[in-house]
C-alpha cells in the first residue's frame, strides 16, 4: 500500500503512526525511539526501511548487536524479506562495532562510508544507539559522540531513526539525563503497560521540533507488517510510569 504524503515527510509506514507524528518525520531529522528489550524498537526501525524501500529512498541498517541472519529471519516473520531488498540494491545492512562507525564517520573513510556513498541511503537506522556507551561512560564525551552523530548523519541529508534500550528517557541515571532525547528532533516512547493484570504496549510520541503532534498515549500490538496502531488509552492515567490507573 502507497502512502502518499506532504513533501518533507517520511512515512513510518503505517497511516496511524504518520498521524502520530504530524503526517511523517521530517525530511533529514533525527528520531529517538525508546524503550524496554521486546518492546517493538527493531520492528520499528525495519518498519519505517520497509516504508522507505516502497517510496523509492534506500535504506540503510547498522546493527550492532544482531547478527544479520538471525535479523533477517525476525524480519520474515513479520512479512519482509531483507535479502530480496537487499539484492535489488534498495537496503543495505551492516553488522559493525559503535568505534568503528563513528571513526568512519568522522574520516569518511573505509568500508562502511563507501557503502553509504554507494547506497546513497536517505533513511538510516541505528540499532542502538545504546551501544555507543561502550565507547565512553563520561556523560561530556558520550554528548560529543552523539552529536558528531546526529550531525554526520544531518550532513549526509539521511533522515534517521536511534533504537535505544533506554526504558524511561524521562527518568535521569545518577542524577544525570542522556544527551540523546534532546540532540534528537523527534523523541518516540514505547513502553509495556499494565492493565487489568495484563501486559499491553503503549506508544506515544513526547517530542518533535518544527511540528505539530498527536499528544495521546496510544495502544499497540506487534504484527505482520510491523506495529499496529490501536485507540488511545483513555480513561486511564499513569500509563508512562507502567502503573495504570482508572480515573473517574
Ligand atoms: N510476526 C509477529 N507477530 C507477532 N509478534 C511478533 C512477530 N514478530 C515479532 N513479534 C514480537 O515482537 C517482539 C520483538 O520486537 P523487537 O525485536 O522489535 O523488539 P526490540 O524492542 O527491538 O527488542 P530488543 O530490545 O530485544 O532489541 C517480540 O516480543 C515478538 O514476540
Ligand atoms: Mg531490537
Amino acid at each position: 500500500m502507497a502512502i502518499t504524503l506532504n513533501t518533507g515527510r517520511l512515512s513510518l509506514g503505517s497511516v496511524e503512526l504518520d498521524q502520530m507524528v504530524g503526517g511523517g518525520l521530517l525530511k533529514e531529522s533525527t528520531t529517538l525511539v525508546s524503550g524496554a528489550p521486546g518492546v517493538g524498537k527493531t520492528t520499528l526501525g525495519l518498519q519505517f526501511l520497509v516504508a522507505g524501500v516502497k517510496a523509492g529512498q534506500p535504506g540503510l541498517l547498522v546493527s550492532f548487536e544482531e547478527f544479520p541472519v538471525s535479523l533477517i529471519r525476525d524480519a520474515r516473520q513479520l512479512g519482509w524479506d531483507l535479502k530480496v531488498m537487499e539484492k535489488k540494491g534498495q537496503l543495505k545492512i551492516i553488522f559493525t562495532s559503535p568505534q568503528l562507525f563513528l571513526d568512519s564517520l568522522k574520516t569518511h573513510a573505509g568500508p562502511i562510508i563507501e557503502t553509504i556513498d554507494i547506497l546513497q541511503p536517505e533513511r538510516v537506522v541505528l540499532d542502538s544507539a545504546a551501544h555507543f556507551q561502550r565507547i565512553s561512560r563520561d556523560t561530556l564525551e558520550l554528548r560529543d559522540i552523539y552529536n558528531t552523530l546526529v550531525n554526520a548523519l544531518k550532513r549526509q541529508n539521511i533522515t534517521s531513526i536511534l533504537l535505544d534500550e533506554t526504558a524511561n528517557v524521562l527518568q535521569s541515571k545518577q542524577g544525570r539525563m542522556s544527551a540523546l532525547p534532546f540532540l534528537a528532533d523527534t523523541v518516540m516512547l514505547l513502553k509495556y503497560v499494565e492493565v487489568d493484570s495484563s501486559m499491553q504496549r503503549a506508544i506515544a510520541v513526547m517530542k518533535m521540533r518544527g511540528s505539530v503532534h498527536q499528544k495521546e498515549i496510544r495502544r499497540f500490538e506487534i504484527a505482520k507488517g510491523g506495529l499496529k496502531i490501536g485507540e488511545p488509552f483513555a480513561g486511564r492515567a499513569g500509563i508512562l510510569s507502567g502503573m495504570t490507573h482508572r480515573i473517574a
